[in-house]
C-alpha cells in the first residue's frame, strides 16, 4: 500500500505511521511527503528518514489553484494508493477531492461530526463535553466531513485545558491512524 503524506507542522501522526511501518506492524510504504510550510518540523523529519520530501510553499504560489496543481503533479508522480492528511492545514478543492475520491484520509481531534474546524479540543471543553476523541475519515468536499473509518474516545476531565485534552487525544490519534491504515491495507 503506497502512502503519500501531506502535512503542515509537527508531524507526529506522520511519525507514528512511519514507526508502525518500521516495526513491521503496518504493511505500507510512504512514497512521498509534502509540506506547504518550509519550516514544518514534520518535513525536516521526513528528509532525515530519507523519504521523497517536498516543500510546496503556498505563499510562493499566485493562487490556491496554482499551489494545488503543484501538489497534484508530485502526487501523480508518486502514484500513492492513499493520500494521508496528517495535520495538513489547507482546504482541498472539489476537483482535487474528485480526482482522488475515496483515497484521501484525514484525522481530526474530535468525535466528528461534533466540533469540526480549528480548536476542536477547546470547543469540546467549552461545550462541557464529557467524552471526546479523534476521528479518521475519508475526505469529501466539506471541512472535516466524509465517511468515518474509525474513532477512538478519551474522557474530558475536570480541569482539562485545551493543552491537556489535546495531549490525551493525540496519543489516541497515533493509534487510530495506524489502525485505520491497517484496515485499508
Ligand atoms: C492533529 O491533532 C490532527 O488531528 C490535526 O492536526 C494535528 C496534527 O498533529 N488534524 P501532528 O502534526 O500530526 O503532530
Amino acid at each position: 500500500m503506497r502512502l503519500a503524506v501531506l502535512l503542515s507542522g509537527r508531524g507526529s501522526n506522520f511519525q507514528a505511521i512511519h514507526e508502525a511501518i518500521q516495526r513491521g506492524e503496518l504493511d505500507a510504504e510512504i512514497v512521498c511527503v509534502i509540506s506547504n510550510r518550509p519550516d514544518a518540523p514534520g518535513i525536516a523529519r521526513a528528509r532525515d528518514y530519507g523519504y521523497d520530501a517536498h516543500v510546496i510553499d503556498h505563499k510562493q504560489c499566485a493562487t490556491r489553484a496554482a499551489h494545488e496543481e503543484q501538489v497534484l503533479r508530485v502526487l501523480e508522480q508518486a502514484a500513492p494508493d492513499y493520500i494521508v492528511l496528517a495535520g495538513y492545514m489547507r482546504l482541498l478543492s472539489a476537483a482535487f477531492v474528485e480526482r482522488w475520491r475515496d483515497r484521501i484520509l484525514n484525522i481530526h481531534p474530535s468525535l466528528l461530526p461534533a466540533f469540526p474546524g480549528v480548536d476542536a479540543q477547546a470547543q469540546a471543553i467549552a461545550h462541557g463535553a464529557k467524552v471526546s476523541g479523534c476521528t479518521v475519515h475519508f475526505v469529501d468536499e466539506n471541512l472535516d466531513a466524509g465517511p468515518i473509518i474509525l474513532q477512538r474516545t478519551v474522557p474530558v476531565l475536570e480541569g482539562d485545558t485545551p493543552e491537556t485534552l489535546s495531549a490525551r487525544i493525540l496519543e489516541q490519534e497515533h493509534v487510530a491512524y495506524v489502525e485505520a491504515l491497517k484496515t485499508l491495507a
